[in-house]
Formats: C-alpha cells, structure tokens, sequence
C-alpha cells in the first residue's frame, strides 16, 4: 500500500501527523514520534507572549540600566530579548532537523506584527521544512467588527508569505462568519494550507465552588469535535488551491480515513497519543492500510477527496444546517 501524501508541497510518507503540543517540545520526542510511524511533525508553538513574559525581569532590570547605559536603549529597542528568547527554540527545530528524517514543520503564534515576521525568518534560516502560522485573533471586544480581524488575518499571512520561500500554513479557529471565503482570501495572500482546526482551552463552570475551573481534562478534545472540521474541508477542498489537515478530534482511525475522503491531504493528532500513547499511530496506519487493500485502493490519491462537496452529492451533507430531515422519526410513533 502507498500511504505516501503531498502536504504544502512536502512528500508525507504517510498522513498521521502529530501536532503541535508536548509531544513535539523537543528533538526526542520529535525522534518518539517518527519512531511511532508519524509523516511529519509540528513542532510546540513558538509563543510571542510567552517569551515576553520570560523576559519581564530583564526587560525591568534593563529599564533601571537604560538611564546610564545607552547601548541598553538600543538593546531593548531592537527587541533583542524576544531574539534571545526564541534562541532556544531554534535550537530545538535545529536538532530535530538533523535527528529526524521526517519533514519537521515549525509553528509561530505571535502578537506583535514585526514578531511574525522575524520568528518566520529565523525558523526558515534554522531549516523548518514548512511554518505553520497559529493565528487566534478573536474579538474579544464589543468595538472591533469581523472586517478589521479579517484584514489583521490577511496582512501576517501576505507579510510572512513576502518574507519567507518555505511552504506554510495557517491554523486557524472556527469563528468565523464566512469561512470558506477567509480560506480563500488568506490563500490568495499567500497561505500554501490550512490546518482545521485549532482547539482553545475550555473552561468550565463549577457550580460548586461558582468559579471559572479549567481541568486537565478540558485540554483534550473528544471525537465528537471532529465534525465542524469535515465539514469546512469538505466544502473548499479542491475549490481552492491549497491542502487541508484535519486537526481536533482525530482519535480513531476512522477519523483518519473520513478526514482524506472529504478532501483532507493529512491529519494532525494530539489528544489521542497525548492520552493513549503513540502506539495509536502505529495502529492508525495499519489500520489504514487494511481499509486500502480491502477496498483495493492501492494509493491514497485513489479515494481522497471522494466525499467532498465538489466529488460528491453526499458531500452537501455538511452544509446541512437544520436538522428537519436528518430525524427519522421511528414508524409507528407520533411526532409530536
Ligand atoms: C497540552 C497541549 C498543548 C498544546 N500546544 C499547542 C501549541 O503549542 N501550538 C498549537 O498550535 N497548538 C497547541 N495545542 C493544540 C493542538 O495542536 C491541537 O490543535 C488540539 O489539541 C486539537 O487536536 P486534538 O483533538 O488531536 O487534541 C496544544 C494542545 C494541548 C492539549
């Protein structure tokens, strides 16, 4: 069986990825998940903010200092901090390059403009194979309307895409009003694929303790989520000139296979080898390759994107928004 894929231009020797979390923080874990049998790998986030606030102290010290010392003005001018800080993760990307033989993609979630673009041409410099953009702008207030996060969206997609020859991607969250329109805006801006989607933590209410909790459990998704991403892929696959991973509820192999016949070119897990070991890969692309030969399909361009909206009538099933249709109501029962 050729379990072989194309990703943002990349050959996936097969289509489980593991996605960006902590079991990609460093090059041996990186090494664990090619062992398991992984395509590729996104490597942990590079956080803006997080290194920021790693540096507050240096950047309160400095400020005492910058009274007498001028080459500290300049210092904290140029960000240099932020430099030094994501030092440590170019590191990480550098040997994981060199230990691993397969396509290792970097991954950025920046807050400053000026940040996307310096991380993104750092990663490119220390051998990324791709760049994964994790962008989650979200309104958070009642005065900023969809047009003026659309066009924050656009402009680090158009800008890293100005500034960077390596393939990359955008992972993005499902709030928005148009999707398939913003797919298509942000790859005529540049984007090479999309990753579908992202996972925000969710915090519960404990009525309880009537407190904002968030528990271990609400970081990791179910198989119940997996729906809005198929139905998102299902709709623009093969409709823009881009490639698609199913990503947050991808736990079970049937998820895999849903994933690539609605249009997907490959899938990012996390949850599922986070909870129940990387031996799930190991599992999910035997079982793949048993669901090929039994459907006798030799290579996975023969069936992917079979169920998309473009390939098939039963792809529209998605964009079903009502349920009217959908509940069957058992014969000899009043529907009341
Ligand atoms: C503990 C943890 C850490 C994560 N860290 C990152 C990260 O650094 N960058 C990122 O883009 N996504 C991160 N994610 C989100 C995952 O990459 C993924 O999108 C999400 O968990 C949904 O996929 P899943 O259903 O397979 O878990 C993290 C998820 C978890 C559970």
């Amino acid at each position: 069986m050729d379990t072989r894929t194309s990703y943002l231009g990349l050959e996936l020797k097969n289509p489980l990825m593991v996605g960006a979390g902590p079991l990609t923080a460093n090059a041996e874990s990186v090494c664990r998940c090619e062992d398991a049998g992984a395509g590729a790998v996104v490597l942990k986030s590079l956080f803006e903010e997080q290194i920021r606030r790693d540096n507050e102290g240096l950047d309160a010290a400095l400020e005492q200092e910058e009274n007498w010392h001028t080459e500290v003005g300049a210092y904290r001018e140029a960000d240099l901090a932020l430099r030094y800080g994501s030092h440590e993760y170019l590191e990480i990307l550098r040997a994981s390059k060199k230990r691993a033989d397969i396509p290792v993609i970097a991954s950025i979630n920046g807050t400053s403009a000026e940040s996307w673009l310096q991380f993104a041409k750092d990663i490119e410099a220390a051998g990324a194979d791709a760049l994964e953009l994790n962008i989650a702008l979200i309104a958070r207030d009642v005065f900023t309307d969809g047009a003026t996060i659309q066009t924050e969206y656009e402009n680090i997609v158009r800008r890293v895409g100005k500034r960077i020859s390596i393939p990359f991607s955008v992972k993005l969250v499902p709030y928005f009003s148009a999707l398939p329109w913003t797919i298509n805006r942000l790859c005529s801006e540049g984007a090479h694929g999309f990753v579908l989607f992202n996972r925000l933590y969710r915090p519960h209410v404990d009525p309880g303790s009537m407190h904002i909790r968030v528990d271990g459990e609400d970081k990791y998704s179910s198989r119940k989520e997996l729906a809005p991403s198929l139905r998102t892929i299902a709709g623009v696959a093969g409709r823009v000139n881009a490639d698609f991973a199913a990503a947050t509820g991808v736990h079970e192999v049937e998820d895999v296979l849903g994933a690539l016949l609605v249009g997907a070119s490959a899938v990012q897990m996390v949850t599922a080898p986070l909870t129940r070991g990387l031996n799930v890969l190991t599992e999910h692309l035997q079982g793949m390759k048993e669901w090929m030969e039994s459907h006798e399909f030799n290579d996975i361009s023969s069936f992917r994107g079979r169920l998309s909206e473009m390939n098939s009538a039963e792809g529209t099933m998605f964009s079903r928004t009502q349920y009217v249709k959908s509940i069957a109501v058992p014969s000899g029962s009043t529907n009341r």
